[in-house]
């Protein structure tokens, strides 16, 4: 295969002189070297960092890996980083040999178009797709020549949510052979000082944690860094194989003496709320449970462990019911009933004794559950001060009854009425998430996928947790009038335990000398009102740390936020108002240089337009996020959006079966 590139490897070199200056003889390709360690392939990564500045929870990472081809033949090196799908990329830059090729965001239309015609004429590109829960692989490969150096740099933002009580930032550290230099560095800057600092490692062992992980914090500021030594990094002592592989994740909260806090710069604000110490708002849960045939086995035993387990977590104050459906539709009990001692232990009985049957009858099984909370409102069988949920689980599409999805998401949402929200849990891969998804969003809830796996008992537990303990209902967030534009959400249903509201927003006028916002929300006992009032000199001051901060971090969160819920708005929009959510969305992702569902990172030749190929792309959790087309995603298949990017490596293609024509690496100049 190797003569197949002879020409192709000539040009690449001519190329690196051209670029670089240094006058090397072509003969070097045939000059041999012995391999050091920690080459596989030819391709030495030398070096991989990360690089991560956490302001305000607004996460900025750089990964930039470089390597050299020791090979005497042009080889293939690969950069792959997976990163969370909750993440924007906002950069991608290659080098080689002293030249960079930066990388622009173009509308995905256009950008597709370009991509095509690189790939009709032999081109191929980068692209990124789903792996795994959390996670977006990354991956591009470059031909590089003998005895070039490539660098491949990645940026990507993300705002970090708080969960149970905790931030979390997690990086997926896999380089996949030994290298020289190594290094997560991770700097975080919170104006409202960090309470507690985490680190750890999957793959890590207690005696590499002392040397090579520190981690500390102090006032505002807290650094975490990871520096494994070649030694540290053999999985054995004589091995030369690494033993990084696995999740690098960092905790950690912040101090909260005031329910909220406001940070304003260059014009925009950010509010962060999470108040402490409120009592629960007692709860009524409608727990609609499909038992179809296809839950039998291990899915429905996993089912019943979570049940039980939440069962655990009941107060005696909260309501329940379970609503079974397959085929048709059953009940625990006639309406809600008291999670009173003795009735729990009734609910534990029953749940063990759920058994599969049948199909699936999702519409009657949701409006059987709507239809009972509703009740026990009207008939006040249920506290006044108390909040409604409805948890769905199901494990396939709607086969039997009302089964076309629009139709159930229209009943649902008329039973509903906006009064309470609906979650829905999709357990494993068999169904149409996309519909799950957009039913729970636009009743003020959202959807989960249950992973089906041996710990799919925990996630379904897990998701549980984070809205197990409501604190405040009917949540509004109130700013200055005529003060602030593009505004985003800033009205929730429910402020949760160990969770947090961000709003976010653009301030009018240029001089804001005091800024004043206003929760208000319905509690336990009483309604409540959170007034925050923000001195500027103080925040200021707050906020005067501009060489640990990255400059217009909020502006970017604000972006961020901003376009996440247009994309999550669109999901249930139709006609004009798509297309306005759309624009908007587009608008946005250009202007801040975010690869979304609607763009896509195009990495350009320096003084040639016409070589421009896409190379990262966005795929959405539940299929074509582009065309919002549900999608039907199947066991162990990509999701659709991400198949027609899927060409292997960014080199020349290592066969070309169609023609004879041998076609020559991309990045080389003429
Ligand atoms: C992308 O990264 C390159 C290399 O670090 C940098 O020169 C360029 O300004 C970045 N582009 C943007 C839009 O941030
Ligand atoms: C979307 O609609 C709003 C109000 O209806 C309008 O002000 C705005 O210009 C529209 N945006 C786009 C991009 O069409």
């Amino acid at each position: 295969m190797a003569s197949v590139w002879w020409p192709c490897l000539i040009l690449a070199l001519l190329s690196g002189l051209a670029a670089s200056g240094f006058p090397r003889s072509p003969f070097q390709l045939l000059g041999k070297r012995s391999l050091p360690e920690g080459v596989a392939d030819g391709i030495e990564v030398y070096s991989t960092k990360i690089n991560s500045k956490v302001t305000s929870r607004f996460a900025h990472n750089v990964v930039t890996t470089r390597a050299v081809n020791r090979a005497d033949t042009a080889k293939e090196a690969s950069f792959d980083v997976e990163l969370p799908k909750t993440a924007f990329i906002t950069n991608f830059t290659l080098t080689i040999d002293g030249v960079t090729y930066p990388g622009n965001v173009k509308e995905k239309e256009v950008a597709k178009k370009q991509y095509e015609k690189a790939v009709s004429q032999g081109k191929t590109a980068g692209l990124v797709k789903a792996s795994g829960r959390k996670l977006e692989k990354f991956t591009v490969s470059v031909n590089v020549a003998a005895g070039s150096k490539v660098t491949f740099e990645l940026t990507y933002e993300e705002l970090l949510k708080r969960h149970k009580g905790k931030y979390e930032m997690y990086l997926k550290v896999q380089p996949k052979q030994l290298v020289k230099h190594f290094k997560i560095d991770v700097d975080i800057f919170e104006p409202q000082g960090i309470s507690m600092l985490d680190a750890e490692a999957s793959f890590i062992t207690n005696d590499l944690l002392g040397s090579a992980l520190t981690k500390s914090f102090s006032g505002k500021k807290g650094h975490v860094s990871f520096k494994p030594s070649l030694d540290q990094q053999r999985s054995c002592p004589t091995c030369t194989d690494s033993l990084l592989n696995g999740d690098f994740t960092i905790t950690y909260d912040v101090n909260r003496e005031s329910p909220g806090n406001v940070q304003i710069v260059n014009g925009y604000f950010v509010h962060f709320f999470a108040p402490q110490g409120l009592p629960v708002v007692p709860k009524n849960v409608a727990f609609v449970i499909d038992i179809s045939g296809s839950m039998a086995g291990r899915k429905l035993e996993q089912t019943k462990e979570a049940l039980l387990r939440i069962l655990e977590d009941m107060k005696e104050e909260d309501y329940l019911n379970f609503i079974l459906f397959s085929g048709d539709v059953s009940t625990w009990k006639e309406r809600l009933v008291q999670a009173t001692p003795e009735n729990l232990q009734e609910a534990r009985m029953f749940v063990k004794s759920m058994e599969d049957k049948g199909m699936t009858n999702i519409n009657d099984g949701l409006l059987r559950g709507i239809s009972m909370l509703n009740k026990a409102r009207e008939e006040h069988r249920v506290p006044e001060r108390s909040t409604s949920i409805v948890i769905m689980l199901t494990d396939g599409d709607a086969n039997v009854g009302e089964s076309r999805p629009e139709k159930i998401q229209e009943n649902v949402r008329n039973a509903i009425g906006g009064k309470f929200p609906l979650y829905n849990l999709g357990f494993g891969n068999n169904l149409n998430y996309n519909f799950l998804e957009n039913m729970a969003l636009e009743n003020h809830g959202f959807a989960r996928r249950i992973y089906e796996d041996s710990d799919a008992d925990l996630q379904l537990q897990g998701f549980y947790e984070e809205v197990a303990n409501p604190l405040l209902t009917g949540v509004e967030m109130e700013y200055p009038e005529n003060a602030i534009l593009g505004l985003t959400q800033n009205t929730y249903q429910h402020f949760y335990d160990g969770s947090e509201i961000v709003v976010a927003g653009r301030l009018v006028g240029e001089d804001v000398n005091s800024f004043k916002a206003d929760v208000k929300g319905h509690g336990a006992t009483n309604d409540l009102t959170f007034t925050e009032e923000v001195d500027m000199k103080e925040m200021e001051k707050a906020l005067q740390e501009r060489d640990y901060i990255f400059g217009n971090y909020i502006e970017r969160l604000w972006a961020y936020l901003t376009i996440e819920q247009l994309l999550e708005k669109r999901k249930n929009a139709h006609g004009e108002e798509k297309e306005n959510l759309t624009a908007q969305a587009l608008d946005l992702s250009l202007k801040y240089h975010f690869v979304t569902p609607l763009t896509s990172m195009v990495v350009t030749k320096p003084e040639d337009n016409e070589d421009e190929r896409a190379i990262a792309d966005k795929p959405g959790e539940g299929g074509d996020s582009h065309t919002g087309e549900p999608r039907h995603v199947l066991p162990d298949q990509l999701p659709a959006s991400s198949k027609p990017l899927l060409p292997r490596g960014w080199g020349p293609p290592l066969h070309h079966p169609s023609s004879g024509e041998r076609r020559c690496p991309l990045l080389q100049h003429q």
